[in-house]
């Protein structure tokens, strides 16, 4: 079972590259961020609360996304090959209630992919998508803020598993083929 946490600034490509990598490797998606936009679609009462921290570019409460997440864990984990977890954990908090959850599980965290791409680039990339995506974060000003929390709150969590030798850093620039090749190489490793 190989348990992998796919981490890195907004628009860095975790989406894109967490389809490749479950199609090659079989494993669960879970994505906090799909989990938030399916309620808000639904307008549900979590969906309506959470709405109104996404598209001010800030975190959602911890509370909020464990509630939403452990139990989508636990279940994916059964008999699985394992999960891929996108966009959580996303401070150090999460990492630490992410590691007891999996502790009492008794499976462990496997790998922390880090996708770096240059800042511009990651604008870029968000605008565009901006123009279609109908996300209630993809514009300018929000896209400021989402980077601004992800350095401060988000980028600490590398160190968490690098103190762990769980690390590995991508370069996340160039064709979506070339940077799933990078990842794969680093999958591959682990296996
Ligand atoms: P979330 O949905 O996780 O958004 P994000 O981290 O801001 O990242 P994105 O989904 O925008 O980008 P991505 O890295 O997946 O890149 P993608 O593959 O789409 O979170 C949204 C919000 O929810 C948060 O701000 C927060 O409020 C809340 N939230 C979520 N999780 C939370 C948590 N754990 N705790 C608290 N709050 C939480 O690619 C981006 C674009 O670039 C796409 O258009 C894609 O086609 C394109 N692209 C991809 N790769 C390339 C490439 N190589 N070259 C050119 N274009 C590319
Ligand atoms: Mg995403």
């Amino acid at each position: 079972m190989l348990n992998i946490i796919i981490c890195g600034a907004p628009g860095c490509g975790k989406g894109t590259q967490s389809d490749l990598i479950v199609e090659k490797y079989r494993l669960k998606h879970l994505s906090t961020g799909d989990l938030l936009r399916k309620e808000i679609a639904r307008k549900s009462d979590l969906g309506i609360e959470a709405e109104s921290f996404i598209n001010k570019g800030n975190l959602v409460p911890d509370k909020m996304i464990f509630d939403i997440l452990s139990k989508a864990i636990e279940e994916q984990t059964k008999n699985s090959k394992g999960i891929i977890l996108d966009g959580f954990p996303r401070n150090v908090a999460q990492a630490e209630a992410l590691e007891s959850l999996m502790n009492s599980l008794n499976i462990e965290t496997g790998l922390l992919l880090d996708l770096q791409v240059d800042k511009d680039e990651l604008v870029q990339r968000l605008l565009k998508r901006g123009e279609t995506s109908g996300r209630c974060d993809d514009n300018l000003i929000t896209i400021k803020k989402r980077l601004e929390v992800y350095e401060t709150k988000t980028a600490p969590v590398s160190d968490f598993y690098k103190n762990k030798n769980k690390y590995a850093a991508i370069n996340g620039m160039g064709t979506v083929d070339e940077i799933f090749g990078r990842i794969s190489t680093v999958i591959d490793s682990k296996l």
